[in-house]
């Protein structure tokens, strides 16, 4: 990348929280040894714990010492020199006044040119009273949406001074609760000014998705309804839920996962298309396959979606999620869920969409794969009837083992007629040599830059939502029968009902797949 942001300041509410140690610091660090950062920035936290800007700093440089995926060196203490710290309450007239001074300190001190990111690692519910008071101090005004375009780029006229605001997801609860939360933002930040995390998109592997499919001219023929069969995603997890019960009871694996992450996946496996990359052609064709998504009615989530929550595993090593430290004792949270899905767009009619995510299971692994339809004359023997039933096999490996594999038929080798998939692989680091940029990293940058093509735009939340509505209504009033599952296991055996015929199974589970190293 050779474009630099402009000079700012990234403010960052909730510094001293998980996040911004295991994800944010590190990922700033990273831009600013790979020198990607703007010659006149600076970093500015506002948290509540009493800290000077020596103790912030000292205590980053562990954190990042201990999640940044590059070694900290001695360049961190020219980083470390314009990180600053300022102690406040979130809803603190007179700590509101000391960060006021302190950017405006800092705009004279760093050149900084009072441009601004306001990045909310906090929860939600912090949100709109933190906007509004920046807002009520001068700090953040609504821009005009759509902003003027350049006539020769096509890209957006510059405002400046700049200022924009960066939200972690959870964008609200339900599609109602979101578009008031979204309302209420947007009456201080027009839409060219909000950023929306869904870190999924900053993954490398993720952007790939795209380059496969625009990129390539063979696989737009078969990229439908005629000779896709089928498509799974899963997001699977073997960690449980760490620390994290008091968002997480209230949250479940369907609003955690399936409602950003999944359905981000979904829309760039299925969209047609965009125009060209601008961020609103790319977010256009998505948001027409978010429309398109089937909403179910309460039997067919019944016959389509299956949930499950774990319990302790087999061997008794791993606890059950009733267990988890702040899990309430008769929690029905699910942990685990797996739905059928359908696209209603030309492109993919009657083609189901599997969708699976979990907590708790085998490994920590996100695939995509497509499953096109098996040749229509069985030429081979019956002893070869299961490897060519299961046919061609598309694996999009989002992590780990970042690439791509194409699982083909090919005959033994030896007497007879016999056929087995093989796999051809396409291993980042094999081919690239080059260590993956975190997707906090990508998407920081993109949002310095103003660029917002990896951000969910505020309609395509709110089409989530919708879907995921259909399904939590067919939920109400049925409490999830749990533990269903053991810690350790890919989830309840139901899950198998899902799958079409002759699948062979949910895709990863299978010991001997091949293209796994
Ligand atoms: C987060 C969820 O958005 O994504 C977590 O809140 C989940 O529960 C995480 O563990 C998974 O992200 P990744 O990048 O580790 O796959």
């Amino acid at each position: 990348m050779n474009n630099k942001p402009d000079p700012c300041i990234v403010v960052l509410f909730g510094g001293t929280g998980d996040l911004a140690h295991r994800k944010l610091l590190p990922a700033i660090y990273n831009l600013h040894h790979d020198r990607l950062l703007p010659e006149h920035f600076a970093v500015c936290v506002y948290a509540r714990r009493e800290r000077n800007d020596l103790q912030y700093r000292n205590e980053m440089r562990e954190f990042i010492s201990q999640f940044s995926r590059q070694p900290v060196q001695a360049d961190w203490e020219q980083l470390a020199s314009r990180i600053f710290y300022v102690a406040g309450e979130f809803g603190d007239n007179a700590g509101h006044a000391r960060l006021m001074a302190r950017l405006a300190e800092l705009d004279t001190q760093c050149g900084t040119r009072g441009n601004r990111l306001f990045y909310f690692a906090v929860a939600s519910d912090f949100f709109v009273p933190l906007i509004q008071r920046l807002a009520g101090n001068g700090l953040l005004q609504r821009w005009q949406d759509p902003p003027a375009y350049d006539v020769a780029t096509g890209r957006r006229a510059l405002q400046a001074p700049w200022r924009r605001v960066v939200l972690e997801k959870p964008i609200g609860h339900d599609s109602v609760s979101a578009r008031q939360l979204l309302t209420r933002v947007a009456e201080h930040a027009g839409e060219s000014q909000v950023f929306r995390i869904d870190h999924y998109l900053g993954k490398e592997t993720v952007q790939n998705i795209m380059a496969l499919r625009f990129g390539n001219g063979i696989f737009e023929p078969l990229w439908n309804r005629n000779y896709v069969d089928h498509v799974q995603i899963t997001v699977a997890e073997a960690e449980g839920i760490g620390n994290r019960a008091a968002y997480y009871e209230r949250a479940g694996a369907l609003r955690d996962v399936v409602q950003n992450h999944v359905l981000q996946l979904l829309c760039l496996v299925a969209m047609e298309s965009p125009s060209s990359m601008h961020a609103d052609d790319i977010r256009n064709e998505k948001v027409k396959i978010l429309h398109g998504l089937r909403k179910m009615t309460a039997a067919q989530v019944a016959g389509n979606v299956v949930r499950g929550q774990y319990g302790p595993s087999a061997d008794g090593k791993l606890p059950g999620y009733r267990q988890e430290q702040g899990v309430a004792a008769d929690s029905a949270t699910e942990t685990f869920v797996a739905l059928r899905c359908f696209v209603d767009t030309w492109r993919w009619a009657d083609v189901p969409f599997l969708l699976r995510t979990g907590k708790r299971l085998p490994r920590r692994q996100t695939e995509i794969s497509v499953h096109f339809r098996v040749p229509p004359l069985r030429l081979f023997d019956q002893a070869a009837a299961q490897e060519s039933c299961i046919g061609n096999v598309l694996r999009i490996r989002i992590q780990p083992d970042e690439g791509l594999s194409l699982e083909l038929a090919a005959k033994i080798p030896g007497a007879g007629m016999r056929l087995k998939n093989v796999a051809m692989d396409f291993l980042y680091e094999r081919s690239f040599h080059l260590q993956t940029p975190e997707a906090y990293e990508r998407l920081l940058l993109d949002a310095m830059l103003g660029d917002a093509t990896l951000f969910p735009r505020d309609d395509e939340v709110l089409a989530q939502w919708q879907f995921i509505d259909s399904v939590l209504a067919g939920w109400h009033g049925l409490p999830l029968r749990c533990p269903n599952y053991f810690a350790g296991t890919w989830g309840p055996d139901d899950a198998a009902r899902l799958l079409p015929p002759c699948t062979g199974g949910w895709h990863m589970e299978s010991a001997d797949m091949p293209g796994r190293r």
